[in-house]
């Protein structure tokens, strides 16, 4: 059975498992022949392959932000549990992989615009499966961000940090433009793989983890895909649950990964009428919340989780307030690892 999006809804209703995004597309392991079994003519590999391991990550559950208030939980999907370090590597798998199927990438170099997070799990997809990866990003990217796209050996194009996400999407749409023969342009921002990776896997693992209990869920925004896809699916198996988007508050903010949307270039996989509200979250909210997750929850968070929180706690805060019972779940896009250098931690 099709929806009127082409997407098969047959699992809906039943039983449903998250799958790993990639294992139906690529070898679940490298070439194992060189190492025969000494006891067993068997050659099924052991161990799980590096891309294996993207998807299923855990629930963590935040217990004092929310002390006093009854009845509701925040729980937060630790996405750096990803092999490349965020929530970007289910994106990027899924992207790939719907290329390798459609041919779109053999013999090509893969090219994108990427605020970071997108980059290196793209550059850790190309490592892994040998196509070459270049990526245009803005110069103001981490300096810890820059040594891991260094480090996996994928080619850089920077662009200047004025002109944030957008100017490294323009660059990007140049280059795909003047060569076409050589790049498959992935354009994260209109591919619907984006999404539809989230809304086969990142859903399914909130409501199996929820036991089917999820209340609302809160995302930010950046190409939108987390929050596009987590929230049609979620309405499918529960269209009670209240799904709320969250973006920076100003066009200039600090907020890593996320994009003003009244002010930016609007993915054209963002749909806004899917969410049931749209919170903007301040750049400081961000920073003070990822202070106290690190000192009152012992959990190092990213920028982005740190303002993803902050819109998990206000939604929670009202539901208190109206002696609701909720459950509240968030993604954690990515640890704390690529932000240490940052000034907020000593203010
Ligand atoms: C740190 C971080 N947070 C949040 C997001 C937003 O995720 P999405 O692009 O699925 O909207 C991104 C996207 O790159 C990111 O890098």
């Amino acid at each position: 059975m099709r929806n009127v999006r082409g997407i098969d809804t047959r699992t809906v209703t039943g039983q449903v498992r998250a799958e790993s995004i990639l294992s139906h597309n690529f070898p679940a392991s490298g070439n194992f022949s060189h190492m025969t079994s000494v006891t067993s003519t068997r050659t099924t590999p052991l161990g799980r392959a590096l891309l294996q391991r993207i998807g299923n990550t855990p629930l963590l559950r935040f217990e004092r932000i929310v002390r006093g208030l009854e009845g509701v939980q925040i729980l937060g999907k630790a996405e750096w549990a990803n092999p490349g370090g965020s929530v970007k590597d289910r994106a990027a798998a899924s992207i790939v992989a719907a290329a390798e199927r459609e041919g779109r990438l053999a013999g090509r170099t893969l090219l994108d615009a990427t605020s970071g997070n997108t980059g290196i799990a793209y550059a850790m997809l190309g490592a892994a499966l040998g196509f070459p990866v270049t990526l245009c990003v803005p110069n103001n990217a981490s300096p810890e961000r820059k040594h891991i796209l260094k480090a996996y050996g994928a080619t850089v194009i920077w662009t200047d940090p004025a002109e944030g996400s957008d100017g490294a999407i323009r660059r990007a749409r140049e280059l795909a433009a003047s060569e076409p023969e050589k790049y498959f342009y992935a354009d994260q921002y209109s591919n619907d793989a984006n999404w539809r990776a989230h809304y086969n896997t990142t859903a399914i693992e909130i409501w199996e983890q929820t036991e089917r209990r999820i209340t609302h869920f809160v995302a930010t925004l950046g190409t939108s895909g987390t929050f596009m896809g987590v929230t049609r699916r979620l309405r499918e198996l529960n269209p009670a649950v209240e799904c709320i988007s969250l973006q920076p508050d100003s066009p200039f903010h600090g907020l890593e990964g996320l994009k003003h949307m009244a002010t930016a270039i609007v993915p054209k996989i963002y749909d806004p009428s899917l969410a049931n509200r749209d919170l903007g979250v301040a750049t400081e909210q961000a920073y003070e919340m990822v202070k106290r997750l690190a000192r009152e929850e012992g959990v190092l968070v990213g920028i982005s989780s740190g303002a993803a929180l902050v819109g998990a706690l206000r939604i929670a805060r009202e539901c208190a307030a109206r002696s609701e019972p909720a459950v509240v779940v968030t993604i954690l896009p990515d640890s704390a690892d690529k932000y240490l250098s940052e000034r907020f931690w000593d203010e």
